[in-house]
Parts: C-alpha cells; sequence; structure tokens
C-alpha cells in the first residue's frame, strides 16, 4: 500500500472513551481501559483509532466541554496513561487520531474565566462578547445547537457571549490571532507527543459572520424539529473565512511526517466539499455523513455515491461514516438483517470507512430510564428524540450483569437483552456480524480494488445497489439488495466471476456468469477478475 497513505487505506474505529472500557471501577471507562482492549482491535483488523475528548472537563457535555488542551482529564487517567496508549497503539501498528475541540471551550477555561472578568481582559476578544440588543435581549436571533437563544448574558460585565452549544460552551473568536496561535500550540502539544492526527469538531462553526447578522427564517420549518431549524445558519457557521483557518492548521500538520486532518461537517455535498481547502490544503477527509442523513433506499443511495464521487475535487480522498456518538445507532434504524448489508456497503466504498465502536457487534438504543438521562441534549429540549445516551452505552464484551465493561455500576444503563449482541458471542460464531466485520476488514487488506481501487457504478433496479471496485487487472463487484425480497442481476455479456464473500454466508468460490441470483438481505461480493 506504499503509494497511498495510511488514512485513505486504513479503516478508523472511533472510541467514545466514556464507554469502551473502565479499568478502574469506577463505571466510567478510560485510556487504561482502551490500552487493555487493544487486542480486540488488533484481531478485528482496524487501522486507527480515534478516541472522542479526554481532556480535563466539567463533563457538560461529555468532554466536548474542554478546560485544558493539554492534559487528561483524571477519570480517563493520566498523560503517563497516554503515553503508554499511544506506545502500545503504535506497537500494534495502528495509528492514534485524537478528537480536537476547537470552536468553543468550557467556561471553567482559564482563559474563560479571565475573559469574562471585565471588559478590558487580556483576553476579553477570545470569546464573542456583545452589548445587549436595545430592548436588552440577546445580540441577534441565533440559536444554540442544544435550543435556547445562542447568547447568555454574563451580569460581571453586562454583556453577551456566544455559545453555538451549551452555556458552559462558550464559544471562542478564532478572528483573533492570538487564539489561532493558542490552538497551532496546543496540536503541536499532542503531534510532539506522537499523535497521527485530528478529527476536528464542528470545523466549519470556527468563523462566524463578522457582524453577526441575523440568520434568516427558515420557511420550511416544521415543529418536530430540532429549534436550531427555525432559521437558516447563513450567518453563524460555513462563512468563507473558515476555509483560512482550516489551512493554517493543516500547515500545522504539515510540519509533521503523514497526520490527518479530519473535519467534522454536516453540510450538503455542495457546500462539504470547499473543506478539502482550495489546492487540497484544507481537511485532508471531511467527514461525509450522507449514509446517517439518507432513507436507505439502493436508488437513493446509488445516486447519492454517484453525486459525491462526481463532486469531489481532483485528488480529494472520500469518506464515509456509518455511525458516531451523535446518531442512532444504525443496527437499530436498519434491522439486524440491514446490519449486515450496511457492514459490506461500508467497507466496500472508495474512501476510507470509519467504523464506530459497538456497531461491528450490531449494538442498538439501549432505553434510557428518565432518571439516568445524561445528555445535556436531551435535558434541554427533552422527550423530542435527541437524546443521544442510547447510542452511547458500555461496549458489550460479553453477556456478564456489566457486559464486560467495569465492575462498577456503569455511567449509562448496559444492554442485557438479547445474549449474543457481545464480542465473546459473536467471536465464537462464524456468522455473526463481528464475524462478517472481521472478514470484511480482512478482505479490504488483501484486496487492493476494495481499499484504493477506482468506483464504477454498475446499473441495477430496485432494491439492488450495485458496483464495481478496479485497481491494475483486478476487478471486484459488489451487489448489495437493500429490500427483503429475493431479485436477479442480469450481469453483463460475458461477464464471469466467484463469490468471495456473501453477508449470508454462501459459499466463497461459486461461480456467477450470467445472471445472479441474489437473496433477500444478500450482499455479495464478486470477483471478476480473470
Ligand atoms: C459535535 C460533537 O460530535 C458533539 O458530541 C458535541 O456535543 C458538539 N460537537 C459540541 O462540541
Amino acid at each position: 500500500m506504499s503509494d497511498t497513505l495510511w488514512w485513505q487505506h486504513g479503516t478508523i474505529y472511533q472510541i467514545y472513551p466514556r464507554s469502551f472500557q473502565d479499568s478502574n471501577g469506577d463505571g466510567i471507562g478510560d485510556l487504561e481501559g482502551i490500552r487493555q482492549r487493544l487486542p480486540y482491535l488488533t484481531w478485528l483488523g482496524v487501522d486507527a483509532v480515534w478516541i472522542s475528548p479526554f481532556y480535563p472537563s466539567p463533563m457538560a457535555d461529555f468532554g466536548y466541554d474542554v478546560a485544558d488542551y493539554c492534559d487528561v482529564d483524571p477519570i480517563f487517567g493520566t498523560l503517563e496513561d497516554f503515553d503508554r496508549l499511544s506506545t502500545d497503539i503504535h506497537a500494534a501498528g495502528m495509528k492514534l487520531v485524537l478528537d480536537f475541540v476547537p470552536n468553543h471551550t468550557s467556561n471553567r477555561h482559564p482563559w474563560f474565566q479571565e475573559s469574562r472578568i471585565s471588559r478590558d481582559s487580556a483576553k476579553r476578544d477570545w470569546y464573542i462578547w456583545r452589548d445587549p440588543a436595545p430592548d436588552g435581549g440577546p445580540p441577534n436571533n441565533w440559536i444554540s445547537n442544544f435550543g435556547g437563544s445562542a447568547w447568555q448574558f454574563d451580569e460581571a460585565t453586562g454583556q453577551y457571549y456566544y455559545h453555538a452549544f451549551l452555556k458552559e460552551q462558550p464559544d471562542l473568536n478564532w478572528r483573533n490571532p492570538e487564539v489561532r496561535w493558542a490552538m497551532h500550540d496546543a496540536l503541536r502539544f499532542w503531534l510532539d507527543r506522537g499523535v497521527d492526527g485530528f478529527r476536528v469538531d464542528v470545523i466549519w462553526h470556527l468563523i462566524k459572520d463578522q457582524e453577526l447578522r441575523d440568520n434568516p427564517i427558515n420557511p420550511a420549518y416544521e415543529p418536530h424539529q430540532r429549534e436550531l431549524n427555525r432559521l437558516l445558519e447563513v450567518h453563524s457557521c460555513d462563512q468563507p473565512e473558515v476555509h483560512e483557518v482550516i489551512a493554517e492548521m493543516r500547515a500545522v500538520l504539515e510540519e509533521y511526517d503523514d497526520r490527518v486532518l479530519i473535519g467534522e461537517i454536516y453540510l450538503p455535498i455542495e457546500r462539504l466539499m470547499a473543506y478539502y481547502g482550495s489546492d487540497l490544503k484544507g481537511a485532508h477527509l471531511p467527514f461525509n455523513f450522507q449514509l446517517l442523513q439518507s432513507a436507505w433506499d439502493a436508488r437513493h443511495i446509488d445516486s447519492l455515491i454517484q453525486e459525491y464521487e462526481t463532486a469531489l475535487p481532483e485528488g480529494g480522498w472520500p469518506n464515509w461514516v456509518l455511525g458516531n456518538h451523535d446518531q442512532a445507532r444504525i443496527a437499530d434504524r436498519l434491522g439486524p438483517d440491514q446490519a449486515r448489508v450496511a457492514a459490506m456497503l461500508l467497507l466496500t466504498l472508495r474512501g476510507t470507512p470509519t467504523l464506530y465502536y459497538g456497531d461491528e457487534i450490531g449494538m442498538v438504543q439501549v432505553p434510557i430510564p428518565p432518571e439516568r438521562v445524561q445528555d445535556p441534549w436531551e435535558k434541554n429540549e427533552p422527550g423530542l428524540g435527541f437524546n443521544r445516551d442510547p447510542a452511547r452505552t458500555p461496549m458489550q464484551w460479553d453477556d456478564s450483569d456489566r457486559v464486560g465493561f467495569s465492575n462498577a455500576e456503569p455511567w449509562l444503563p448496559v444492554d442485557h437483552r438479547e445474549p449474543t449482541r457481545n464480542v465473546a458471542a459473536q467471536k465464537q460464531d462464524r456468522s455473526s456480524l463481528l464475524c462478517l466485520y472481521k472478514q470484511l476488514l480482512e478482505l479490504r487488506r488483501q484486496r487492493k480494488a476494495l481499499s484504493v481501487g477506482r468506483y464504477r457504478p454498475v446499473t441495477a433496479e430496485g432494491d439492488i445497489l450495485a458496483f464495481r471496485r478496479e485497481h491494475e487487472g483486478e476487478s471486484i463487484l459488489i451487489v448489495l439488495n437493500l429490500g427483503s425480497a429475493a431479485h436477479r442481476l442480469m450481469l453483463d455479456e460475458g461477464t464471469r466471476g466467484r463469490v468471495v464473500l456473501s453477508c449470508l454466508g454462501r459459499k466463497a468460490g461459486e461461480e456467477i456468469s450470467g445472471a445472479l441470483e441474489i437473496s433477500a438481505n444478500e450482499g455479495l461480493i464478486v470477483d471478476l477478475t480473470n
């Protein structure tokens, strides 16, 4: 794979550290716990680990409110634990990606503490402070992502500060060069310690309209939607100047070899592409969340893949995401049969796949009793279906009381409902989802066509999604049945091949020619190489 980079041919595995493995019996996962579970990740066959934030934090948003960018929260361990983990990840041949949260700090960050003291504070301009509107209300109509006004009045100085998320997460002012330099130093702190890259939180939010103009009303808003959607976010994010900020971050990474910059961006494709940057000097991988957001419909997914492929800038590397800590579990959305097809899709598409912990064993949304709700979003906008806790529950290692995650009561409920929805059971069962993921990851490593090959659409109808991957004489056909009825796909005249892998256990080696009979919920990988 020497002609491509690790973040191009590799697979990224996202760990939500509170929920992966508790090593010290406090019911919350930690860095040492992750280290102890590394043999599992090696066995599974992923190439890089992205860990959600573990920095010191009051945990108002579970680590996405950072109080110190250059340390480890005691809940998760120490810098020494981090170094040990990093050493072992690298010794296992994997890469380590950190979550970087530059848009906002915690309100307990010393920078904000200093900023709020007086209007003349040296750090006043590190955040976004404004006078009240003439009626005493907030300076503009912007809405927080978690509901309510995005402005918080601060008695001490009689001004409002802006927070795109919780009031405990004041937004930094990235128009101020001192903020940029301070954050670049934070990046270097971790790069010097050997991290291989960053997933940058809400990167499209970093710059806001200079004049902080009101956002226009969204005419398509419907009352069941989140409050944020009442307005069109025209002025509060995705501003042209953000690309300069990202290019500067990228330049910091370029001071080191082989590092990756991944951007978290929820935008339509045409806006997303700008985040590769002019001359590809922006994010290496602007996250592509289309599979999370689209109806599970073969025709629709077929066209979105093609639209994405076409929209990519020359040389821009694609990527696909099937789950993360902000979205409902994929196996819950699609059911167990299609979760297998989805695994096959994620790991055969062209582009770097990101896999969310637990999706490989089909973890589903875990019911959270009202008294155990943790997610601040659910607390702010209750009962509307925004709770992210159900997709953040402890990794299910076995079917013991605490699923092998901890020997204390875990911070979120564990899921006991299905005795085989855990690593131990599925490791034993060749037909499990876990073993399917392992086989797919292995195949992706063996077959260059799958990891780095070209993508070629194949015409199909109804519930069938088909495409080819090709690389230097190697040609692989992927046929996925996104429906629950059997189908026949007519292959082009003269097309012949052999089954490499079926997600329903069809025998490898079976010869295919002329027509391909595909069962309900089946996904097939067929080698067409002569
Ligand atoms: C995006 C993160 O993924 C989410 O979990 C967090 O709440 C917000 N950014 C705010 O940092």
